[in-house]
C-alpha cells in the first residue's frame, strides 16, 4: 500500500492532511523519514511515526477502554464528556465506535472498533453474549431479589420479563450480575425491578474477556488475538 494510504486509512486525517504529513517530513518508518506519498511500504508488522509518535498499523481497531464515569458512549455528548475525548483522534477519524453503549456514570470495560461485522456479533440480541456487571446498592441484598434477578423481571414497556443468566451478592450491598442482552440501563432497571436500586454500577467481563487488573481508569489499550479469542468464549 502506498505511504499516503496507510496513513489515511489509519485515521490521519484527509488524503491531502495526509500527503502534508509525508512530504512536511514528519512521517518515519524504522528510523527514517518518508518523504513520498507513493512510496510502496508493506503493511505486515508495520510501525510508522507521526511526529515522533508510533502508531501501529491495523487494517481494523479492536480497542478496549477502561471506561472512567462521567462519559458518554457519543460523538457528540448531550451533558458530559465523551469517551472518545480519551483515545487518539485517529479512532473517531477511522469511524471507530462503541461495541454497545455504557451509561455515563457506569465504569469498566468498554470496546470499540472499526469493524462492523465484530460490533454487530458482539451486540446483536440473538448472540446472546453474556456481559457481567458488579452493582454497588442501596440496600442489603436478599435471597428474594436474587431469585427475582434469575427467574425474570418484567421491565417497563416490555412483554417478555428479562432474567439474569447470573446473579449472586459478592458482599452485602454489591451484586454480581451477568445478562445476555445489551438493553438501555437494563442492569438499573432489573435491579430496581427486583426492589432495590444501583448506586454505581461497573462492567468486569464480555464473554471470556475481562477488564485488566492493571488498566487504570481512563486508560485503554489494543486488544490482541488472545483477548478477540476470549471475547468468543461464554
Ligand atoms: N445496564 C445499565 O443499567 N447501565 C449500563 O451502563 C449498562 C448496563
Amino acid at each position: 500500500m502506498n505511504l499516503e494510504s496507510i496513513l489515511f486509512t489509519q485515521g490521519f486525517g484527509s488524503r491531502r492532511q495526509c500527503r502534508a504529513l509525508i512530504t512536511e517530513g514528519r512521517v518515519e518508518i524504522d528510523g527514517t523519514v518518508s518523504g513520498d506519498p507513493n512510496a510502496e511500504v508493506t503493511t505486515d508488522a508495520l510501525t510508522f511515526c507521526v511526529d515522533g509518535a508510533p502508531w501501529p498499523y491495523r487494517e481494523r481497531a479492536y480497542v478496549l477502554l477502561n471506561k472512567p464515569a462521567g462519559y458518554e458512549c457519543s460523538r457528540e455528548p448531550q451533558h458530559h464528556l465523551s469517551v472518545f475525548g480519551l483515545l487518539p483522534s485517529q479512532f473517531a477519524a477511522r469511524g471507530v465506535q462503541c461495541v454497545g453503549r455504557l451509561d455515563q456514570d457506569t465504569t469498566g470495560l468498554l470496546l470499540l472498533s472499526d469493524d462492523g461485522q465484530f460490533v454487530h456479533a458482539l451486540t446483536a440480541p440473538r448472540r446472546k453474549v453474556p456481559k457481567t456487571y458488579v452493582a454497588t446498592t442501596r440496600h442489603p441484598l436478599d435471597d428474594t431479589q436474587l431469585a427475582a434477578l434469575r427467574d425474570g423481571v418484567l421491565l417497563h414497556g416490555e412483554a417478555q420479563p428479562v432474567a439474569a443468566v447470573d446473579a449472586r451478592a459478592r458482599d452485602t450491598n454489591v451484586l454480581e450480575l451477568t445478562v445476555l442482552e445489551g438493553k438501555y440501563h437494563q442492569v438499573k432497571r432489573m435491579v430496581a425491578a427486583a426492589g432495590n436500586r444501583v448506586e454505581a454500577l461497573h462492567r468486569e467481563r464480555i464473554g471470556g474477556l475481562v477488564l485488566p487488573a492493571a488498566l487504570v481508569e481512563g486508560q485503554w489499550q489494543w486488544l490482541d488475538a488472545a483477548d478477540l479469542a476470549a471475547l468468543q468464549a461464554r
